[in-house]
């Protein structure tokens, strides 16, 4: 399916309002933003009401049971739902989250759900990461090395192991980078702050042994210095890490390096 950027003077419309659950004692209301490229009209809030007594706790839930039992075209993405996938990333309640452990009870009055800003729109939910993906693929997230190979394995002290706590831990939701200001205006060039998580957290491994090229990769105006430290990206990781420290990090290499 193709995507597309909004013009932009579109504006959202209120959209449909589907009816109140019968005999619900607590319900939360919902507001969705809705938008199908292919159709041509501009994106629209539609409104859902969720029976509480009937449904799971997370936002996940809600539109889980919005999409099997009131309305079949909302469409999002989701996988694991327990925080290990990073697919089903959205704008919720103003932050970027994961659906699937924001707990609707958190979240005061009516819940507004968004796709991650400032990437176009594939449908409803679902933003198009090809931009972060590509970016991802040019850092070779993976383990290099020029050595043969040992029998067994390469091993690490366990300092050396701990260095890389903070970071593999990454889910590549992607929620830093879609909050970071640098990477609205540069994301054609600044690679924003998950991938300069991974790549600090192949730097920081004491196997690989391709830092110099890796740090030359990163060497360049707008990859890494484009980063102001502005801090989104570590208020909004839903597991908790320090994408800013990372870039620091990787900052601080290119200091050492010239000495
Ligand atoms: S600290 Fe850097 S990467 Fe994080 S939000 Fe700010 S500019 Fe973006
Ligand atoms: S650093 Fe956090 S917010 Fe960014 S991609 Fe990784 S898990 Fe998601
Ligand atoms: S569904 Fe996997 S992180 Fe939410």
């Amino acid at each position: 399916m193709a995507t597309f950027t909004l013009p932009a003077n579109s504006k959202i419309t209120q959209g449909k309002t589907w009816p109140q659950p019968s005999n619900a004692k607590r319900t939360k209301t919902f507001k969705i933003y809705r938008w199908d490229p292919d159709s041509g009209s501009n994106p629209r809030l539609d409104t859902y009401h969720i029976d509480l007594d009937d449904c799971g706790p997370m936002v996940l839930d809600a539109l889980i049971k919005i999409k099997n039992e009131i309305d079949p075209t909302l469409t999002f993405r989701r996988s694991c739902r327990e925080g290990v996938c990073g697919s089903c990333a959205m704008n919720i309640d103003g932050t970027n989250t994961l659906a699937c452990t924001k707990n609707m009870e958190d979240i005061a009055g009516e819940v507004k759900v968004y796709p991650l800003p400032h990437q176009p729109v594939v449908k409803d939910l679902v933003p198009d990461l090809n931009q972060a993906y590509a970016q991802l693929a040019m850092i070779e997230p993976w383990l290099k090395t020029t050595t043969p190979a040992p029998e067994r394995e390469r091993l690490q002290s366990p300092e050396e192991r701990a260095k890389l706590d903070g970071l593999w831990e990454c889910i590549l939701c992607f929620c830093c980078t879609t909050a970071c200001p640098s990477y609205w205006w540069n994301g054609e060039r600044y690679l924003g702050p998950a991938v300069l998580l991974q790549a600090y957290r192949w730097l920081a491994d004491s196997r690989d042994e391709f830092i110099g090229e890796r740090l030359d990769q990163l060497e360049d105006p707008f990859r890494l210095y484009r980063c102001h430290t502005i801090m989104n990206c570590t208020k909004t990781c839903p597991k908790g890490l320090n994408p800013a420290k990372a870039i620091a990090e990787i900052k601080k290499l290119m200091v050492e390096r010239k000495g």
